[in-house]
């Protein structure tokens, strides 16, 4: 009998037909996040699944869908799934990493110009026919070009946001809490620092760190407090490495210049004081919104789920360690 697989919202017609072929498939249709009750009753009688970052995937849903045998995430991250638990469980885990690393770096540097030269700001001011004469102080930013970045997070994505600081003469000082091999810091030409250093030296700041317990309001008053007032802060990892409510207090009391949001706290929700706020750049997380990196994505999540339902080790393993005793 064919594997049957759920796939928690519309995705691309190549995944729905490549899924189609192998596996009896069912697809929430409406763009919509469904509650992990809802998902429960979907997902009692799959034997894969394909997730968004959006699906909460805890202990309950997986203890509640004893047939289910790997949850393949359509995204990098996956801190939407109970890792421990699945892999308690024996449950497969797969993620999408590698395919949008450039594409989300170029969004990084998107959100880094667009705060540094107050695009948005301007573009506001000019469609609302207020652009009157040239001004010689109107919508002052900061030079990007010869400044120090500091990355915190050096993983793939962070390397990527690296590389295209050469073209902008930039001093590039990193962060991480992982080991990361030398050849990499001599070809990216980055120096590695403490963290607070990294918050005192910068005027931008980039975030590339995965969601964990360590990393939660990684930027917090105290971390804002020790930032130049000029700096800008640039997040397109996960929102709650951001304490959301301390970041405004830091725009709004001058501790740092302006900020680059792809994701949020409470996402969807936003923090409504910054909507308010000329000095940031909002975007829907779209970091990796590309025609070309969402269909590869979605290809990849497609690829691991039919792995391991024909058997074999999906080629993009999150908890490996679980395989031996897989249900
Ligand atoms: C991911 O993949 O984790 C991003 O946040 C969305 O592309």
């Amino acid at each position: 009998m064919a594997a049957r697989v759920y796939v928690t919202r519309p995705i691309f017609d190549q995944a729905v037909e490549r899924l189609k072929r192998e596996a009896h498939l069912e697809i929430n249709s409406d763009e919509r996040v469904l509650s992990p009750s809802e998902l429960v009753s979907h997902l009692r009688e799959a034997d894969g699944a394909v997730t968004l970052l959006t699906d909460i995937i805890n202990r309950e849903v997986l203890e509640a869908c004893p047939g289910l045998k790997v949850v393949a995430n359509f995204a990098v991250g996956f801190n939407n799934v109970d890792i421990n638990a699945a892999t308690e469980l024996g449950v497969i885990v797969t993620n999408t990493p590698g395919v949008l690393t450039e594409t989300t770096a170029d969004f990084a540097w998107t959100l880094l110009m667009a705060a540094a030269r107050r695009v948005v700001e301007a573009d506001k001011f000019a469609r609302a026919g207020k652009f009157k004469a040239w001004g010689p102080k109107m919508f002052l930013g900061h030079d990007v070009y010869g400044k120090t970045l500091g990355l915190v997070g050096l993983g793939r994505i962070g390397q990527a946001v690296a590389r295209r600081a050469s073209g902008f003469n930039m001093k590039v000082v990193f962060y991480d809490a992982e080991p990361i091999p030398d050849e990499i810091i001599q070809e990216l030409r980055v120096t590695r620092v403490p963290l607070d250093e990294l918050l005192r030296t910068s005027d931008f700041i980039s975030l590339h760190v995965p969601l964990l317990a360590e990393t939660r309001h990684l930027m917090n008053d105290r971390t804002f407090a020790m930032m130049k007032p000029t700096c800008v802060v640039v997040n397109t990892s996960r929102g709650p490495v951001v304490d959301e409510k301390a970041l405004v207090r830091a725009l709004k009391n001058g501790k740092i210049a302006a900020a680059g949001l792809d994701v949020f706290e409470r996402e969807p929700e936003i923090e409504p004081e910054l909507l308010d706020m000329d000095s940031v750049v909002i975007a829907p997380h779209i970091a990796s919104a590309s025609h070309e990196t969402r269909l590869k994505m979605c290809m990849m999540a497609t690829e691991n789920l039919l792995a391991v339902l024909k058997g074999n080790r999906p080629p993009n393993f999150v908890n490996p360690e679980v395989w031996d005793k897989r249900r």
